[in-house]
């Protein structure tokens, strides 16, 4: 299933007069951007965890075999490590559009490395949005991930990348390294 969130996101205009605005980025924000940004910081935001939660019907499986992407939970005092980027109101457009199954603009506060901080925007898929999986233990996770496919290439190199990007910051994160773990036995096991 999915939902396409362009017209909503839309609404959300409350940096539309800024110059620039920070982006946070804690998936495939993080290695691969598509936009022209004007300055980019690893950063951080509170009160959430990554989660491989959300379906992927158009970008990393199909309607008929979905694959799974992240997505951010609330979680008291959890810290997600990702990379901000400071980009002008116009990208929102491509960003939107990029964000679409499900991901909905949130205002947020982000640090920084140096412990400055912004506030700006994070794309967040909730439970309430269609293309929602939710929770499942870590090898199930994996296994979906291994044998889903769309148009934007292999689920699992959606995975093995994002886990590279993190160790790359220093970053560590047990649900997408324990995922990673039970991803790369199976793909052994396709080897035989
Ligand atoms: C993000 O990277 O910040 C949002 C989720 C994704 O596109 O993978």
């Amino acid at each position: 299933m999915s939902l396409n969130t362009t017209e909503i996101n839309r609404l959300m205009n409350r940096f539309d007069s800024h110059a620039s605005v920070w982006l946070f980025g804690y998936g495939s924000l993080i290695f691969k951007a598509d936009f022209p940004f004007l300055e980019r910081r690893p950063a951080s935001i509170t009160g959430w965890s990554r989660r491989f939660y959300q379906g992927s019907h158009d970008h990393r499986g199909t309607q008929e075999a979905p694959g799974r992407v992240v997505t951010l939970v609330p979680e008291d005092d959890a810290v997600c490590h990702g990379m901000a980027y400071l980009v002008t109101p116009e990208e929102f457009a491509h960003l939107d559009h990029r964000e679409k199954n499900g991901y909905l603009r949130l205002a947020i506060e982000m640090t920084f490395g140096d412990g400055g901080t912004a506030e700006g925007i994070v794309y967040i898929a909730t439970h309430e949005n269609a293309a929602w999986l939710g929770p499942a233990s870590e090898r199930d996770i994996a296994r979906q991930i291994a044998g889903a496919r769309g148009p934007s290439g292999p689920n699992s190199k959606y995975l093995l990348e994002l886990a590279r990007a993190l160790r790359a910051l220093g970053k560590h994160d047990a649900h997408v390294q324990g995922i990673e773990a039970h991803l790369q036995e199976f793909l052994q096991s396709e080897k035989g």
